[in-house]
């Protein structure tokens, strides 16, 4: 009984139209074109709130001014649909988009000769917190983002990673709840990166949405639920990272031999398989999947045979992004 009384509660106390409600980033036709440069020749984004969507696209594709229109900074083209955020039409209500969001660019906001400390109670000054609130909200922040020691010099000192954690914590005094990183982990080492994932994914523990841009598909893999490839203007392919994959060829399972008898053997065996007989390897497309890899030991088996080595090669997303990218070039 008490549980039919909470699913009617639920259920009558939807607050929103039902299509708007899970969005955090919705567009229809988004078009940009600086002069008769076309830039974004009419793309649709549709991002689930708390979750982490990855615009990927080589220099020049047009991510940062997708970015920019997003976050009120740039004007999108008049010919555009519709772009809500945060369920604010970007159109009519830019004020209320910009209450929501936090962005930080692709190019640092740290002001290098004020500390970080200082850089922290800019932004709150910015975002018309009191003093009080503002200290502590600066003080929380570099805690969070492991910055206290660094806090009374000046930024022009910081690395490149410690400059990247202080403009996300700046990012963070407002408490957006959707935030815009463009391109946060380039320059950045290894260790550094790791580190910023490690924020990100917090970030999205936390309910936040992220949109973040990247030319690491590595990073894309890592991070995002959904993954855009940016070409040519348009969205050349989204999906997860695992779908992404699939849309290319190119998994396969490559077999090694020493003994060139049992090489001619197993090449018997598995006719269709590709020859090179000088290294003598075999190559099968294959998925990499447990069913296909088993069938083809199986037949090895029947056959007697046993490789020496056994490499199976799974599409990665630069596969994918090669592939997407050059079609669309020979288009
Ligand atoms: N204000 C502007 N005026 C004219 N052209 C512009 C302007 N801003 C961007 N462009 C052009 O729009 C295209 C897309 O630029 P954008 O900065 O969005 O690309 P990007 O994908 O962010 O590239 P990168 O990976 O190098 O950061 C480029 O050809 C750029 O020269
Ligand atoms: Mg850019």
């Amino acid at each position: 009984m008490g549980s039919f009384v909470m699913l009617t509660t639920s259920r009558a106390d939807g607050r929103q139209p039902s299509t708007a409600t899970s969005a955090a980033i919705s567009a229809t036709n988004l078009r940009k074109s600086y002069g008769d440069k076309l830039v974004l020749d009419g793309i649709d984004l549709h991002i689930p709130a708390g979750s982490i969507f990855a615009l990927l696209g080589p220099n020049g594709a047009g991510k940062t001014t997708a970015v920019k229109i997003l976050s009120t900074l740039v004007s999108p083209d008049a010919a555009s649909g519709d772009i809500r955020i945060a369920g604010h039409d970007l159109a009519t209500d830019p004020q209320a988009v910009r209450a929501a969001i936090g962005v930080t660019g692709q190019f640092s906001a740290v002001d290098g000769l004020i500390t970080g400390e200082e850089n922290m109670l800019l932004m709150a000054d910015l975002h018309h917190l009191s003093r009080r609130e503002g200290r502590r909200t600066a003080a929380r922040l570099l805690e969070r983002f492991d910055l206290v020691d660094a806090a009374k010099k000046p930024a022009s000192t910081y690395s490149g990673g410690m400059k990247r954690r202080l403009d996300i914590a700046m990012t963070l005094v407002g408490d957006p709840r959707i935030i815009f990183l463009d391109e946060p982990t380039t320059g950045l080492d290894p260790r550094s990166r790791h580190t910023m994932w490690g924020i990100i994914r917090e970030l999205v523990t936390g309910g936040v949405t992220v949109f973040l841009t990247t030319q690491y598909l590595e990073e894309a893999d890592e991070l995002a639920d959904r993954i855009a490839v940016l070409h040519n203007g348009r969205i050349a392919a989204e999906g997860t990272a695992a779908q992404l994959k699939r849309l290319v060829p190119g998994g396969h399972v490559r077999l090694r031999f020493t003994d060139p008898a049992a090489y001619r053997s197993a090449a018997m065996a598995l006719p269709e398989a590709g020859r090179d007989d000088e290294s003598l390897t075999l190559q099968l497309p294959s998925d990499g999947s447990q069913r296909e890899l088993r069938s083809i030991l199986d037949r090895l088996d029947s056959a007697g045979i046993e490789a020496d080595e056994l490499t199976v090669h799974t599409p990665d997303l630069d596969d994918v992004f090669f592939a997407l990218t050059a079609q669309e070039t020979a288009r």
